[in-house]
């Protein structure tokens, strides 16, 4: 059985605001997508497409070098939208034989290993995982004015993360059709989302752990340090 893991590294960090994309920021000492491609490299993943924007392959390879990945990385160039840049990654894959595909963004560097293993497993039972923690607050719907819609069950309300994990093929049909469907890819935000909505699947939700938190603003790093010595 073969399994691929795609590493995300290919957005701009806008809302960091910093010159230097986030996910080659120095966290702990090493460039912050090195954590999550160590991470899978020690996990059951067969082989790893790092997607990273077009003209940041040199430098990526250059720090790959500095450290012993046993785990072959294939370079892949990204598009302008995260679906497009899964979508390079999964075409790059179309005849390798993959079987479990295990999605992951670079901007999540606690990630460990035993939550990507439970992703793999939950894959090969029900086809779809997504990785994700009960939320602590109550979560409410507004209308577009900002008045409160309605208020979800907590018991029911889940913060969705990666790794998302997925039969590679029925993945693949998923984005081949989110491909020629323009209306559908506005508003897609993760990989889960693309099964729900072009082949109306219900991913399995595979419980992950809080400090798996995604670092979009600045104010993330210090926090995420915090965890990751602890
Ligand atoms: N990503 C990507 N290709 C894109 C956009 C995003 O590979 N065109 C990756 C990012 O590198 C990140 C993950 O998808 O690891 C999640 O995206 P997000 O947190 O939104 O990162 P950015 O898009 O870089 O940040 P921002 O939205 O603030 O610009
Ligand atoms: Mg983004």
């Amino acid at each position: 059985m073969k399994k691929l893991a795609i590493i995300l590294a290919a957005g701009r960090g806008r809302r960091m605001g910093l010159e230097t994309p986030k996910q080659y920021l120095m966290l702990l000492g090493k460039p912050m997508f090195m954590h999550s491609l160590l991470a899978f490299d020690v996990s059951s993943v067969d082989e790893i497409a790092l997607v990273v924007a077009k003209g940041e392959e040199e430098y990526v390879e250059n720090v790959l070098r500095q450290y012993k990945i046993q785990t072959p990385v294939r370079i892949v160039a990204g598009g302008a939208e995260r679906y497009i840049s899964v979508y390079h990654a999964l075409d790059s894959f179309r005849t390798d034989s993959i079987e479990i595909v295990s999605i992951h963004d670079s901007a999540r560097p606690a990630i460990r290993p035993v939550t990507i293993e439970k992703s793999i497993q939950d894959a090969m039972a029900y086809q779809a995982s997504v990785v994700a923690v009960q939320s602590k607050d109550t979560v409410k719907m507004a209308d577009g004015r900002g008045f409160v819609k309605f208020t979800p069950d907590r018991e029911e309300v889940y913060i969705i993360q990666t790794p998302q994990s997925f039969h590679f093929l029925t993945l693949l049909l998923a984005y081949d059709r989110l491909m020629d469907d323009a209306k559908v890819q506005k508003g897609v935000t993760d990989d889960a989302m693309v099964v729900e909505r072009m082949l109306g699947m219900k991913p399995k939700i595979t419980l992950g752990e809080y400090s798996n938190i995604k670092v979009t603003t600045s104010e993330d790093i210090a926090l995420m340090e915090r965890f990751m010595i602890e």
